[in-house]
């Protein structure tokens, strides 16, 4: 579908790798709809234990291509790819397990909320600039993030788009671990090969009593993906996308 997505199997792990270090992962639509199929795919398929979300080095996304959010923003058709990828990760049925590496920017960092175990390096950061670039947050984050660290800390990673370091974000409950880089990947894998041999419906049933019903989160999901749509065609939005398309050119 993509050559920007790589879906891998290690035995019950299936790996989604997202493959564009020349934008520094900036996810586009195509690529949206290629890890929503992998984890619907992946949650059919018995073999499959547990999923893994990769980047690159360096990189794990830049999040939203702002080249297709700019497209939006002029009067382009504005895809359900993203959206349907946020529900379909909310939603999954199997346990998520992430490797951070670097960039982690918007989806890049939202996208852990909805991972079971995170790991990231030490020179990860983590930021969310929605509100500079006339957006509200997404991914469930509104709900996820101010539940998981508080107020305070979710007003200054979600609204003033403050850049959180690996250290910060394990105490604020974000990520579970922070690693070198040269054994991100290996550990990433251990755990992943760990879960992926627990007794699948015992694992199951807890994970699901841990989380709780995904309604809650697929509601505000919706919620703020009509905020964001909106906000897209806004002069705010249009203002800060056309600044960060032209800038080298400056
Ligand atoms: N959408 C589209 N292209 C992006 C992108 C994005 N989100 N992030 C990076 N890129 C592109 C750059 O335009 C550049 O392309 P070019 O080489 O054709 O000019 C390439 O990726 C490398 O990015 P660059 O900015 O040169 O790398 P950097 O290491 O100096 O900075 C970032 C990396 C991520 C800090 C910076 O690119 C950035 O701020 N990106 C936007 C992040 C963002 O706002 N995402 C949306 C969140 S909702």
């Amino acid at each position: 579908m993509t050559e920007h997505v790589l879906i891998e199997r290690r035995g019950a792990v299936q790996v989604i790798r997202m493959n564009r270090p020349e934008k520094k992962n900036a996810i586009t639509s195509a690529m949206y709809a290629a890890m929503a199929r992998a984890l619907t795919d992946g949650d059919a398929d018995p073999g499959v234990h547990c999923h893994v979300f990769l980047g690159v080095p360096g990189a794990f996304s830049a999040g939203n291509d702002l080249a297709d959010f700019l497209a939006v923003a002029t009067g382009g058709e504005n895809s359900t790819d993203v959206w349907d990828f946020l529900i379909a990760l909310a939603s999954a049925a199997k346990p998520i397990i992430s490797g951070v590496d670097g960039i982690a920017v918007g989806i890049g960092t939202t996208l852990n909320l909805h991972c079971d175990l995170t790991f990231a390096t030490s020179r990860t950061v983590f930021r969310t600039p929605f509100v500079d670039l006339g957006l509200v947050p997404e991914a469930g984050s509104s709900l996820l993030v101010p539940k998981l660290m508080g107020r305070q800390r979710a007003f200054a990673l979600l609204c003033l788009g403050e850049g959180f370091s690996a250290t910060m974000a394990k105490d604020a409950g974000l990520i579970y671990e922070v690693v070198d880089e040269a054994d991100l990947e290996a550990k990433v894998f251990a755990a992943a090969e760990q879960v992926a041999a627990k007794p699948v419906q015992a694992l199951k049933i807890s994970r699901d009593l841990l989380r709780g019903s995904p309604e809650e989160i697929v509601n505000r999901i919706r919620e703020e993906g009509a905020h964001f749509r909106e906000r897209l065609t806004s002069e705010e939005a249009h203002a800060a996308l056309t600044a960060f398309m032209s800038r080298k050119k400056a």
